[in-house]
């Protein structure tokens, strides 16, 4: 049996009085890939979003329910939110670095944390843009700005910002949506490297996208969750009709 990172009891979340998650529990694996997939609307930002309080941030929500990640309750009220953040680290469809230089980028979060000396934040800057598959490719340009640097790259650079936190959980949704097939293909080759250390959990659009890179994968519709199983098992042998439906095509 794999070792369970998060644990979600009847979660349910309303944007007002409008329900987008209806009743989800769910055990997400440690050092996996999760997917989430489902049709535009059916609440898979939502949940993503979840996991590491971002709806806090949103008027109007109303959360029901747990998250539990390592045996504690995510929405306790003396849960410290900042560090949940940086425990559980975020990637977006559209990559968001800082106007700074490549290294200021990943140095920002080792900086809040309190690191100041030059040698030390060097060692997570290059630690960070090598486990992120893209050293090789800024180390002669550390200090040109983030935004000099192309899509794929920068989306690299945000994940290795992300990584320089030292998270547990990394969601990213649709992090390649807006990329050409290379840079999508070094995002998922990133994703399969960073599973060994991270948890991760992916929101994609792409099925092949979602067959090839997750070891688990859940389907939404509506709010609810339809089915979660193995990848392998979801993509050849669906336990419901409407996955059946999404993921052959027919609808979504
Ligand atoms: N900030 C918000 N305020 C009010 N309603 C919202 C908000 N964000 C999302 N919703 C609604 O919640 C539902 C789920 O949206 P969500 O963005 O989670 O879907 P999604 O599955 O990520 O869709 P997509 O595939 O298009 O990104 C939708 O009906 C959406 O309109
Ligand atoms: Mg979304």
């Amino acid at each position: 049996m794999d070792d369970i990172k998060v644990k979600i009891n009847d979660l349910t979340l309303h944007y007002g009085t409008n329900p987008a998650l209806k009743n989800i529990n769910m055990e997400i694996p440690e050092k996996m890939v999760t997917a989430f997939i489902g049709p535009s609307g059916c609440g898979k930002s939502t949940f993503l979003r979840t996991l590491n309080r971002m709806n806090d941030l949103i008027d109007n929500v109303k959360i029901d329910g747990e998250v539990i990640i390592d045996g504690l309750n995510i929405y306790n009220k003396d849960i410290d939110v900042v560090n949940l953040r940086k425990k559980v680290g975020m990637i977006f469809q559209k990559s968001n670095p800082f106007a700074k230089s490549v290294y200021d980028n990943v140095a920002f979060g080792p900086r809040i944390n309190g690191i100041s000396q030059r040698n030390k934040l060097d060692e997570i800057v290059e630690y960070s843009l090598k486990q992120a598959a893209i050293w090789d490719e800024v180390k002669g340009r550390l200090h040109n700005s983030a935004l000099s640097l192309s899509g794929g790259q920068q989306q690299r650079l945000c994940i290795a910002r992300t990584l320089a936190v030292n998270p547990d959980i990394i969601l990213m949704d649709e992090p390649a949506s807006a990329l050409d097939p290379i840079s999508t293909s070094k995002i998922e080759e990133l994703i399969h490297e960073l599973k060994q250390q991270y948890t991760i959990i992916i929101v994609t659009h792409n099925m092949q996208q979602a067959a090839r890179t997750s070891d688990f994968t859940a389907f939404f519709y509506l709010g609810e969750l339809v089915e979660f199983n193995k990848t392998e098992v979801m993509f050849s042998n669906p336990a419901k009709r409407q996955t059946e439906d999404y993921i052959s095509g027919r609808f979504g």
